[in-house]
């Protein structure tokens, strides 16, 4: 019998096919039972008829209980009342396992009790929604660079040194070493870059934050292009052009998902450049206006990249924070040496930022005076010197959090449900 999912069902109506999944719920009205049976691609409603089955098959529908899995066998019919459009009208049914009484129930549960039950949290119709656009977003980013041209170079997750400061780093034993989970794929993005020219890497980084906040996890995924002979104003065309064509292409596959979380769409239609760039002085000047009390050289925190990228109706670039708010590895403006080449991109609606990046110190003895400044370990940092000895250029890129992408688009309040297990700061299970 032709085992179908339920997402090509309107390709079978009048056929008889099998279908496989779990029950999602269920009706009965003495001679009927309605099994609502979803198999992950959608949801069916399956009639059980007392006439068409078995007794055996009937009583089974009566006391089959959520969640347990089962095959059912039927023809595919019609029926406008149908919230697909269709109907199964059941002929056999095959229990594979009833399952035990499930926890989660129609009711509302608290966020805590649905995060320990995670790994059954993500049966339900919002965890899919919100998971079918993370995986189309993670899509559309490979797509997106790999139709310019990049080549994906990923970096290694063990790494002997810190890339995004000391006091978030995960230290784990490497057979008798010191080693440290990565924080960032650049600096070997850097490498790569050096070798063919644009690349970039993805994987999952991690980074010991030991504040709650809606926007960090231990660990989270970012992509992150580097491209050679790319200066920062290159980099923020870059930025700029890729965020837009992976928020206009999710919001055109994932429309139903997104209605679905009842996201307002019209905010994520604006996202389209050009957008907004102001330095960070400016946005020194744009806080204050807002009432923040806030010193020239102090780095923002959420509240201040809330209040700023709500001062626009798009994604606007930050660019030029002071040297000491950013990484070892940022080049200074040759304008002002004050300031960094660089740039976060904060997201509308008070989503903060959701790409750092910049243009890299690519002169070997400046670069090694910021290491001994950063007080870094230059032994483990030779090779990442050495690419400043052999051709060096200028070079940029920018790293982007999946996460806080997700968040956004879906209109999250947290990123917790962003990903299919979140790591934080008090949660290692399940
Ligand atoms: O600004 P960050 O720290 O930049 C870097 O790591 C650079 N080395 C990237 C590069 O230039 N190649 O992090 C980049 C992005 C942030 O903008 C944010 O989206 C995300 O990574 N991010 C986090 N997401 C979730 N939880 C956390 N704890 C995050 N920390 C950073
Ligand atoms: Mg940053």
């Amino acid at each position: 019998m032709t085992w179908v999912y339920i997402e090509d069902i309107a390709q079978h109506e009048g056929q008889e096919v099998t279908l496989k999944g779990w029950l999602y719920n269920k009706r009965s009205s003495g001679k009927l039972h309605f099994l609502q049976i979803r198999d992950g691609t959608g949801v069916l409603q399956c009639v059980v008829f007392k006439n068409d089955v078995s007794p055996e098959q009937f009583a089974l529908a009566d006391h089959i209980t959520q969640e347990s899995s089962l095959a059912v066998r039927g023809s595919v019919r019609a029926d406008s009342r149908a919230p697909l459009g269709y109907e199964l009208s059941v002929k056999d049914l095959q229990l594979i396992q009833l399952a035990d009484p499930y926890p989660i129930t129609p009711k509302e549960h608290g966020t805590a009790f649905l995060l320990d039950h995670r790994h059954l949290w993500l049966r339900s119709s919002r965890q899919h929604a919100i998971l079918r656009v993370r995986s189309t977003i993670i899509r559309s980013c490979r797509d997106y660079f790999d139709g310019k041209g990049f080549t994906l170079i990923d970096a290694p997750i063990f790494t002997p040194a810190a890339c995004e400061g000391t006091t978030t780093l995960f230290a784990t034993d490497y057979f008798g070493e010191q080693a440290y989970l990565t924080q960032s794929g650049q600096l070997y993005a850097e490498a790569g870059a050096f070798g063919f020219g644009k690349v970039y890497c993805f994987g999952p980084t991690f980074r010991a934050e030991k504040s709650k906040t809606r926007r960090h996890l231990t660990e989270f995924w970012m992509i992150e292009p580097e491209v050679a002979f790319m200066d920062l104003a290159g980099d923020m065309d870059l930025a700029e052009d890729f965020v837009a064509y992976v928020v206009q292409r999710t919001l055109r596959e994932r429309r139903r998902e997104l209605e679905h979380l009842e996201r307002d769409l019209a905010p994520l239609e604006r996202v389209q450049k050009p957008f907004p760039r102001i330095a960070y002085t400016e946005a020194i000047e744009l806080l204050r206006a807002k009432t923040f009390t806030i010193e020239w050289g102090a780095d923002f925190g959420g509240d201040e990249e809330t209040a700023i990228s709500s001062a626009f109706d798009r994604p606007v670039l930050v660019h030029r924070y002071p040297v000491e708010c950013k990484a070892f590895y940022m080049k200074a403006d040759p304008q002002d040496p004050r300031l960094a080449l660089c740039v976060d991109v904060l997201a509308p609606e008070g989503y903060g930022e959701i790409i750092g990046g910049g243009q890299r110190e690519d002169d070997l003895a400046t670069l090694e005076r910021k290491i001994e400044a950063h007080r870094l370990p230059k032994d483990a940092f030779a090779w990442y010197l050495d690419l400043r000895c052999y051709g060096s250029v200028p070079h940029a890129g920018f790293g982007m959090g999946i996460e806080r992408l997700v968040a956004w688009v879906c209109g999250l309040h947290h990123v917790r449900e962003t990903i299919p297990f979140p790591r934080l700061l008090e949660r290692l299970r399940p």
